[in-house]
């Protein structure tokens, strides 16, 4: 019996050890895990990747049939997802970023599977307030919502954000976020050594289904639907 294909096996171990913790009787969330639950899941994913990352036929060749770049901005490729995690590769091209993002009450690894990226945290204005109507402010009020896929909402004004710090990394490291830890955005860094831009893999849990992107330029916070470039391998319409 010939064993499965990396991407395949990395899917399987992930599904096991959210599995386990769930047999626990544990909440698969940064805001209710416990932190001996979050350790042990923590402790799984990571080994589950590195194995990911160096099996043959592993890491950046496994991604090949998530890959797409587009001319305008980063594509998010769904490889998998159940009510524990949502697994994704994402593409990005040189010069392509994301807005500055939280993660609502999921956890957030990533890793480079090919190219190097740039990490940007800032504070999170909505630390501890999992209500979404909940303000961050007094003076905050709706604003016009930008003409994009997937906008719930956007408010005004824009919280002050403060910039924590910045990592550039390449394959191999693990960067873990939620929104106790800060917000982020993630752009293709200026010296990636891939031809095309960068590519990461991305682990939320539990998938994440609504996010807030801060805009200071356009001074507002928009509430959206992340969408999807491709799910399975096919290109999303
Ligand atoms: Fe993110």
């Amino acid at each position: 019996m010939s064993s499965p294909a990396p991407i395949e096996a990395l899917v399987e171990e992930l599904k096991a050890a959210f599995a386990a913790e769930r047999k626990r009787g544990e909440a698969l969330d940064y805001v209710s895990q416990s932190g001996e639950s979050f350790q042990r899941l923590d402790a799984a994913v990571r080994g589950a990747v590195d194995r990911f990352l160096v099996a043959p036929g592993g890491g950046f060749a496994a991604a090949a049939p998530y890959l797409n770049f587009n001319d305008t901005h980063y594509t998010r490729n769904l490889v998998a997802e159940n009510e524990d995690f949502e697994l994704m590769v994402l593409c990005w091209g040189k010069g392509q970023g994301s807005r500055v993002h939280n993660h609502a009450r999921s956890h957030g690894w990533v890793t480079a599977l090919a190219g190097r990226v740039e990490e940007t945290r800032y504070n999170n204005p909505r630390d501890g307030l999992h209500d979404y109507s909940a303000p961050t402010s007094p003076r905050e009020g709706p604003a016009p919502p930008p003409a994009l896929p997937g906008v719930l909402a956007a408010t005004a004004p824009c919280p002050e954000l403060q910039e924590l710090g910045k990592v550039v990394g390449g394959p191999g490291a693990l960067l873990y976020i939620n929104d106790g830890i800060g917000l982020h955005a993630v752009r293709c860094a200026d010296d990636t050594n891939l031809e095309e831009g960068a590519v990461t893999l991305h682990l939320y849990a539990p998938p994440v289904r609504r996010v807030f992107l801060y805009e200071p330029e356009e001074d507002r916070v928009v509430q959206r639907v992340p969408g999807l470039y491709s799910r399975g391998g096919v290109r999303c319409q």
